[in-house]
This record gives C-alpha cells, structure tokens and sequence, in this order.
C-alpha cells in the first residue's frame, strides 16, 4: 500500500492538473490513514520506511498520523501535532474546544484554570487540537483535567500523548481526576482506579424558604482565610491555599463559626452558564446545606451549579430546590488517596478539574 501511495504522490507532483487522479489519491490516502487509525494494534503496517520524506503522510507511531486536508482538492502535507506547554496565548483557542464539546466554560474560566495549574497544548498547523491540564497541591498531590482532543482528531492517540506528557510531568505523587465515560478506558490504563462519583446538579433555583438555619452562615473575611485554609487541607488531605486565595478574589467566601472556630465554608463565584458553588466543607449535611442556601440567596433567578461528591441527602435535596442532576463522573486515584482528618466532609467540589 505504501508503495501505491508514494508512486501516486509521485504522479500527483508530475501531473498536478489530473483531477481524477488527485481525487483517486485523496480517497486511498484517507481510508488508509482510517485504517491506520483504527488498526492501532498493528501500528507497523503502514511504516515509515515506505513512504519517506517530507510529505510523509503516515509513520509507524498512532500519535503521529498524518492528515489530508479536506478544503482541497491536493494531497497537502499537515505535519505531526506538537505538544508545547500551555499558555495564556492557547486560552481562546481553548475555549473552542471545550465549546466544541457542548462544555459551558468562559474565556474567564479557562484562566481562572490556567492560572492555577500548568500544561500541554498540541497544536497542528498552528491550531490548537488539544489540551491537558494539572493542579498541583503541595508536593505530594495533584488533580488533573481539561483533557481534551477535538473531535476531529479524537481516535488517533493524541489524547494518549497528552496524557502521557502529563504523567511524566506530575512523577510518582498521588494524582487525582474526575473522569468522563470516554477517558475511563485510557485512565484506567495509566493505572488510575475508581474511588467514587461527582454528580453535577444544576439549574435555576425554586424560590427557598427562609430557614434558621441561614442565620448560622455569615461572609468570610480576609480574617478567616487562614482557618478556611486549615479547615479545607484537614477536609481533603491535600494543602489548597493558593486555590482558597483565588477563589476569594474571584467570588464569594462564606462561613459558619462555633466557638470562634470555622466549622465549614462554602466559595460561590461566577462560571459557566451562571454561578458554581463549591467547595462546599461542612460537619454535616444541614451545614451544608444552610450553606449552599445562604449563596443562593444573594443570586436570585441566577443559574447555579454543585457538583457534589456521593452524598445522597444533599443530592435529593439539590433536586427539591430545582438543581437536577444533569451529569455523573467517576472520581478516580493513581497512587495512595488523600487522607483526611478531623470531623468535616467536602460536600461540593471547586470544580471537577481543580477537585
Ligand atoms: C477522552 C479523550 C481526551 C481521548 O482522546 P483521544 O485522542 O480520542 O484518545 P486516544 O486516541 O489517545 O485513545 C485513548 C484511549 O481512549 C479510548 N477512547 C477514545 N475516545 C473514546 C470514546 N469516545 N469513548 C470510549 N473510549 C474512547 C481509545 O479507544 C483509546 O483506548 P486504547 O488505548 O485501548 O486504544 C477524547 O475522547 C475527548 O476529548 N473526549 C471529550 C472530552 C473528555 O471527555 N475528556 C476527558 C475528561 S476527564
């Protein structure tokens, strides 16, 4: 096959204005690169070595598939993608990516990600067609996500790679991702085991009715964050005060103090289609939801989303104040878990990248 196709790509360079041909061309070079892509357990049918030099359309390595391009009618090169770290200059390129897949982030929330954690990008001709993103806690966890391939290039072992590059970045600490159905199988792979679900409820709240457990809740000062951040590291195990300090500067921290000590907390901020709660720290589920109740408040009409570890009592009662649950994801773990003390439970995530 590769010798048909170099042959052909040898004629095309000689006769470029044989139509018939190029499209001859254009039609066995895609079902070959479709088998190369779907053959991926015999990745050296199709080797290099048949089909040298600088329009080399196909290599023995499923990441490095080469495409056609489709706006032509000429067989034209696009090289390999590259992976390069990921910047503030890939963020609006990203946001059609996530957008691509129906996901509701803003520009603002790509950076809010960005700023906090560092990446890869793997770009093709300038375009970004990828992305895959850590958040590093300490020097012994990390979350990952924002992994994303567009859907065009989805099947070719990119998302591999970008996962790849991540590992090897991230080294032996335990790491921690909130995983859709469709990177079950490639994490799972890489070593990752299920450890629970994240239930994403959302919507526009139902009108609430003044409860006295509101009276328990009260903002958050610059004051508390020290005891916010003590709270929130015994909760989850993992030290996150620049993530507390972020969160406070782009939204909304509340508290509820006994004895003068923070016994939960609650950050609400802008994102997506309207406004996310979460984290969500509290002793309880009345805690936490007199505070999840407090933040709806202060946004009336406003579409509000929780995504909530496995707790049943605070998922029905989301779905009584008109937040459904519209997703589930499989928490899952490389490496020895967190461990968390004192008495508080994390109820709702910050999202389900940064955990
Ligand atoms: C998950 C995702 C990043 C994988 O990227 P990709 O480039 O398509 O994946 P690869 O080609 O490297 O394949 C990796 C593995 O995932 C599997 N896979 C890829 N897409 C899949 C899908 N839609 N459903 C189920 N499995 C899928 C492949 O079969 C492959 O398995 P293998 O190693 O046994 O061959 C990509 O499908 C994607 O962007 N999905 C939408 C966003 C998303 O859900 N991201 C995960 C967030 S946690």
């Amino acid at each position: 096959m590769g010798y048909v196709i170099r042959a052909l790509m040898q004629q095309d360079e000689d006769d470029c204005n044989s139509l018939g041909l190029v499209l001859m061309l254009r039609h066995l070079v895609s079902s070959s690169l479709r088998n190369s892509a779907e053959n991926m357990s015999d990745p050296d049918e199709y080797s290099t070595t048949d089909i040298a030099g600088p329009r080399t359309l196909i290599t023995n390595e499923r990441q490095r598939c080469g495409e056609m391009s489709e706006r032509t009618n000429e067989a034209v090169e696009v090289r390999a993608p590259e992976l390069t770290r990921f910047t503030s200059a890939h963020l609006q390129q990203a946001l059609g990516l996530s957008s691509e897949l129906g996901w509701p982030y803003r520009l603002e929330d790509w950076a809010f990600a960005q700023g906090l954690g560092e990446g890869w990008a793997l770009e093709q001709a300038g375009r970004l067609i990828g992305t895959a993103m850590r958040w590093q806690y300490g020097h012994a966890f990390a979350t990952l996500g924002m992994i994303i391939v567009a859907n065009a290039s989805q099947g070719r072992g990119y998302g591999a790679r970008l996962f790849d590059a991540l590992l090897d970045d991230a080294g032996p600490q335990t790491l921690l991702l909130n995983s859709t159905r469709e990177g079950l199988g490639l994490y799972s792979r890489c070593g990752f085991l299920p450890i629970g679900e994240v239930y994403q409820h959302q919507g526009v709240p139902t009108p609430g009715l003044s409860s006295p457990e509101l009276g328990w809740v009260r903002a958050a000062g610059v004051c508390d964050l020290p005891m916010i951040d003590k709270l929130d590291s015994e909760t989850v195990g993992m030290p996150r005060g620049r993530l507390l300090q972020r969160l406070a500067q782009a939204g909304r921290l509340s508290v509820i103090v006994r004895n003068g000590v923070v016994t939960g907390y609650a950050a609400c901020r802008r994102f997506g289609r309207g406004h996310v709660i979460g984290p969500v720290v509290a002793e309880d589920v009345t805690h936490a939801q007199a505070l999840i109740e407090d933040a709806i408040s202060k946004l009336p009409d406003t579409f509000i989303r929780v995504d909530i570890s496995t707790t049943p009592d605070l998922g029905s009662w989301l779905e009584t104040r008109g937040l459904k649950r519209v997703d589930t994801v499989t928490a899952m773990v490389r490496g020895a878990p967190p461990q968390p003390s004192g008495n508080a439970r994390l109820f709702a995530l910050c999202s389900q990248s940064l955990g």
